[in-house]
C-alpha cells in the first residue's frame, strides 16, 4: 500500500482538492435501498449480506480495495447481475430480476469501469445514444416519409437540443463532431458521463469515473459530478479509489472488503475507522 493512501484514509486532507462549493440541494429521504445482498460466482463470494441506503440528492461513495465487490454491487443495482439473495428497492419499488433496460427506464443510469463508447462515432452521436430510451418514434418512422414523419423530426430536433445542452454543460463544444476515439482519455470519460446524463437519470451510478486521470482531470471531473448533483439534483453513487476525491465530494461512504461491508458513514467517520484503515494496509491502493 502506498503511504499516500494511508495518510488519506487515516487523516490527511485531499490530494486532488476541489474548491468547496456551497451545496444547494438538501439531502432528502432514502430513495434506493440495498438489503442483504449476496452474490457469488461459483465458489467466489463477490458480495456477502450487503445492506446500505442512498438518500435523494446525496453523493454516496463505495470504496474498497481491488476485488472488494464494488463493481459487482453496481451491477446488481442496475440489473446486470441477479444476486442470489437480498433485494433492492428504488422509490418504494422492489425489483428482484429486472434487466438493465427496465432499471434504466426507472431512472437509474450507469457509466462503466471500462469505457463503453462508440469510438468511431462523434461526441454528439455518442451522447445521443443515451437518448434512445426517451425516443418515442422508431427509426422507421424517422426514415420513412409517412404521416408521423414531422412528429419524428420534431422529436429528433428536441433530442438534439437536449444533447447540445449537455455538451455545453460539460464544456466539450469544441469536440462535438470529433470521433470519440481521437479524444484524450479524460475527455472520453466526460463524454461517457454525458451519455449517461442524456438518460436524465434520477440516480447516476459511476464506476471509477476518474480512473487513469491526472490531478487536473480529476479536479475537472469532480467539479462536473458536483455540478450534476447541484444543478440537476441527480443522486450519485460513485466508486472511486482516490481517497482525496472521495473525502472531498461524498456525503456518505460505504466501505467493502472481500465482499463484506466493513464501514458506512460520513467521510470523517470512515477514515477514522480502524477496520477501514487496516483493510487498505497491504493493498496497492
Ligand atoms: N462475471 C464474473 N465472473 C466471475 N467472477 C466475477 C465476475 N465479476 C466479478 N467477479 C469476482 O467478484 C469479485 C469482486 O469483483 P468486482 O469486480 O466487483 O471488484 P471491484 O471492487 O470492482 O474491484 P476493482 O477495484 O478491481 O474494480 C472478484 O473476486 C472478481 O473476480
Ligand atoms: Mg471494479
Amino acid at each position: 500500500m502506498s503511504s499516500a493512501v494511508t495518510e488519506a484514509v487515516a487523516a490527511a486532507p485531499t490530494p486532488a482538492a476541489v474548491p468547496a462549493a456551497p451545496r444547494r440541494r438538501g439531502i432528502g429521504e432514502v430513495i434506493l435501498e440495498v438489503k442483504n445482498i449476496s452474490l457469488s460466482f461459483g465458489g467466489v463470494k463477490a458480495l456477502t449480506d450487503i445492506s446500505f441506503d442512498v438518500r435523494e440528492h446525496e453523493v454516496r461513495a463505495i470504496i474498497g480495495p481491488n476485488g472488494a465487490g464494488k463493481s459487482s454491487m453496481l451491477n446488481c443495482i442496475n440489473g446486470v447481475y441477479s444476486p442470489q439473495q437480498g433485494r433492492i428497492t428504488f422509490r418504494g419499488r422492489t425489483f428482484d430480476h429486472m434487466n438493465s433496460r427496465q432499471v434504466a427506464e426507472m431512472g437509474i443510469a450507469r457509466t462503466f469501469q471500462s469505457l463503453a463508447l462508440f469510438k468511431g462515432m462523434s461526441v454528439l452521436d455518442n451522447i445521443m445514444s443515451g437518448r434512445n430510451l426517451k425516443m418515442k418514434t422508431n427509426i422507421f418512422q424517422q426514415v420513412l416519409r409517412n404521416p408521423w414523419a414531422s412528429a419524428a423530426e420534431r422529436e429528433e430536433t428536441e433530442h438534439r437540443e437536449f444533447v447540445e445542452r449537455i455538451v455545453d454543460f460539460l464544456e466539450i463544444q469544441a469536440y462535438r463532431r470529433t470521433p470519440v476515439g481521437r479524444l484524450p482519455y479524460g475527455l472520453q470519460k466526460r463524454v461517457d458521463l454525458g451519455r449517461a446524463l442524456a438518460m436524465q437519470p434520477q440516480v447516476l451510478l459511476l464506476d471509477e469515473p476518474m480512473a487513469g486521470m491526472n490531478v487536473e482531470e480529476k479536479q475537472d471531473m469532480s467539479r462536473f459530478i458536483l455540478d450534476v448533483n447541484d444543478e440537476y439534483g441527480t443522486t450519485i453513487v460513485l466508486i472511486e479509489h482516490d481517497m482525496g476525491v472521495v473525502m472531498d465530494i461524498s456525503d456518505r461512504v460505504v466501505v467493502l472488503d472481500y465482499g463484506k461491508k466493513i464501514g458506512d458513514g460520513t467521510p470523517a467517520e470512515v477514515r477514522g475507522n480502524p477496520e477501514v484503515i487496516s483493510a487498505y494496509l497491504g493493498t496497492s491502493h
